[in-house]
């Protein structure tokens, strides 16, 4: 893959600094003075202003005060810095909730809201919608030649679902238009079941426990679906308020793995993408190491590995309201910052530049405490991740490559999901499938693009699927050619079920044609479950090993397909557990059922068989993890201990060590946590 064009043509530096919010600070301009002075001495380049500052910019409806951020915008630029600007709609002014009430969100219990907490507009609202509006056009038409503008920051992590008279009705005229009539709503549904039939589109609620149906599984698909696009259908909105008058680029911060709203839908309309995200190290490095890995893969896997921004992540302690975590050693918070840019993140933003001195997030991490001055721990940290980040010039828009996919779908996550539940994220082992399998590759040094559907199969060697639960022809036919022409995928448990309305296929699974390439039918489903009492243990054996079941464990009937590795228990009647199919030119590997470790061993047999390559030929201690960013000029290796003890890494010819613009002798030992930026010669 070549290398992108930055993403602020006019500031190709990696950015670093976060979300700051001066007009807390209005009745004490001195600090505004202070802020840039310590900003400098932090070594941040970039400030992210007026997330939630609706009621300072419009103390009432149509009168406007934009003295601070004019103030801070002239400052921060004098100062060297930039800034990206957001609209204001993740937080409304109390006068707005009042004169509109229907901007407030109707929850999944039916009750109106009152005024309260954030992000929990109803997205629909024609109100709300007119007023955000207005505000982002005053916004960009004023900053919009504004030299310290970078870009725009779209409210603050969209999501959530309203269940109002508006939402409602929307919700039925995106069914009409999807489905025409409404018996082949009926039919797609599967109405007949418990005498659900609707006789007509306007007799449909919204699924939820106490409002409207709760157990049509077609229905909650449409419904997460139109939710979803619903949200997108409102940052568009936002997105054309805001082009009116700029062209600036364009992003809004997104929150993880968020199943509320399909981010490969939503970042058609963004020019970037970019995470919040706050590891816990509190939770073991290696394991923190591994998960945050795999977000970070995602998030470049969104814009089909175009660099991403790290909009937030704490320096210091997380804390919200008095829930208190575990702060962040010296070593962490370096190497937190190393593993977002090694991933493709071209920033390390945080949130937030100064702590409040009231309110939900006072204790929350900043870079600078109550405390005030620049003699803190965070602060030097901070410092440091600003030292290295000045010296990473070259980093900006480079990528990764990798030869192995994982696929991760959010739609089949609702489907999985099947529940109608709001803040329900359980995906009937997705998310863990996906991540086991990445673990896997990540502990060989072996590079992961994590892909949608839609990206070109042919690219990679292997194509791991993530439970492909639900399947449509096209799909099940690019899955066949690819593999036809030479690929190899591995798939799981619960592969090719059901169609994009959650009916099932008949005929067999997996199905679709998918039976002949993996050469085989599943016959039963069955799980494994803690608290199942007089059930025999079940193990997978391979290679001399046994692995405990726990969760999903198909019989599966070969039909072609060798197994490779079987279930213990005899009465557990299947061909196998784990099985290889050649087809075409390629392979197709069933993994019939679920697991978080077995994957482990998996990997190391592709590895063998695909000759998969690490980013660089050196031999390591297992937890050395080495990455590659490849840029127009040179490619650029993190090479990170991720444990907490000393490892051995040898590398096969010298390297020049950017931080310290030394040769790096052939053999280094690395103290927990320790990392090597690192480029040729
Ligand atoms: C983020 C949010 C920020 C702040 C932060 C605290 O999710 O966007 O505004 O609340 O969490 O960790």
């Amino acid at each position: 893959m070549k290398p992108f064009k930055p993403t602020f043509p006019e500031f190709p530096h990696m950015l670093h600094g976060g979300d700051y919010s001066p007009e807390q600070w209005r009745e004490t301009p001195e600090i505004w003075d202070e802020d840039m002075r310590l900003m400098k001495l932090a070594h941040t380049n970039e400030m992210t202003m007026g997330i939630f500052s609706w009621a300072e910019i419009e103390p009432s409806e149509g009168v406007y005060d934009f003295s601070v951020l004019d103030t801070l915008m002239d400052k921060i630029y004098e100062n060297g810095g930039r800034v990206i600007l957001a609209t204001p709609s993740g937080s409304r002014p109390h006068w707005l909730a009042d004169k509109y009430p229907e901007v407030m969100r109707v929850n999944v219990q039916g009750h109106k809201e009152r005024y309260n907490r954030r992000h929990n507009h109803c997205a629909t609202s024609p109100a709300y919608r007119e007023r955000v509006r207005i505000i982002n056009e005053k916004l960009a038409e004023r900053y919009k030649d504004h030299p310290a503008l970078l870009g725009w920051h779209l409210s603050n992590e969209y999501g959530g679902f309203c269940y109002c008279d508006l939402c409602t009705k929307k919700f039925q005229k995106f069914l009409k238009e999807k489905y025409g009539t409404i018996d082949e709503l009926n039919r797609c549904w599967w109405t007949r079941f418990w005498s659900h039939r609707y006789d007509s589109f306007e007799q449909i609620e919204p699924p939820a426990p106490v409002i409207g149906e709760a157990f049509v599984q077609g229905m909650h698909l449409d419904w997460k679906q139109f939710n979803s696009e619903n949200i997108i259908d409102f940052i568009k909105e936002e997105i054309k308020a805001v082009r009116k008058y700029s062209d600036k680029p364009i992003t809004t911060n997104c929150m993880g793995f968020n199943p509320e709203i399909d981010h490969r839908e939503l970042e058609k309309h963004l020019d970037f993408f970019s995470q919040d995200e706050y590891p816990l190290w509190a939770n073991g490095i290696t394991v923190t190491a591994e998960r945050l890995a795999f977000l970070l893969d995602y998030c470049r896997g969104i814009k089909h590995g175009q660099p991403f921004i790290m909009m937030e992540s704490a320096p210091g302690i997380h804390v919200s309201a008095m829930r208190f975590k575990k702060t962040k050693t010296d070593k962490q918070q370096l190497l937190e910052a190393v593993k977002m840019i090694s991933h493709g993140s071209d920033s390390v933003l945080y949130f937030q530049w100064r702590k409040g001195r009231g309110a939900h997030e006072k204790f929350h991490g900043a870079v600078v405490d109550h405390y005030g001055k620049d003699d803190t721990r965070v602060f030097r940290n901070v410092a440091k991740v600003g030292t290295m980040l000045e010296k990473l010039d070259d980093l900006v828009g480079s990528v990764v490559n990798a030869d192995v996919a994982i696929t991760f779908d959010t739609p089949t996550r609702w489907a999985l999901n099947g529940s109608a539940d709001i803040g329900d994220w359980s995906d009937n082992g997705y998310h863990a499938t996906a991540s086991a399998f990445h673990a896997a590759f990540y502990r060989k040094n072996i590079p992961v693009d994590v892909i949608g559907y839609d990206e070109d199969f042919s690219k990679y060697k292997v194509v791991v699927l993530t439970v492909p639960y639900v399947m449509e022809q096209p799909l099940a036919d690019k899955i066949r050619s690819y593999v036809e022409n030479g690929g190899v995928v591995i798939t799981s448990f619960l592969t090719s079920v059901v169609n994009s309305n959650d009916l099932c296929h008949l005929g067999g699974t997996p199905a679709l044609g998918l039976s002949d390439v993996f050469g085989l039918r599943v016959d039963e489903i069955d799980t494994y479950r803690p608290f199942d009492q007089d059930i025999a243990e079940n193990y997978v054996a391979y290679e001399g090993k046994e692995y405990k079941l726990s969760g999903f464990a198909e019989h599966v009937v070969a039909k072609g397909a060798t197994a490779l590795a079987q279930y213990t228990d005899e009465e557990f009647f299947s061909d196998g557990a784990l099985f290889e199919h050649s087809f075409g030119k390629g392979k197709a590997y069933y993994m019939a059922f679920q697991h978080d470790t077995f994957q482990n061993a998996l990997v190391e047999r592709l590895i063998k068989e695909c000759s998969l390559k690490t980013p660089m030929d050196a031999e390591s201690d297992d937890g050395i993890i080495i990455r590659r960013r490849d840029g127009e000029k040179k490619s650029i290796y993190f090479v990170t201990n991720e444990t907490n003890e000393e490892k051995t890494v040898s590398f096969p010819k010298a390297y020049r060590n950017l931080m310290t613009d030394e040769t790096v002798s052939r053999t280094q030992k690395l103290a927990g946590c320790e990392f090597l930026i690192l480029a040729e010669e």
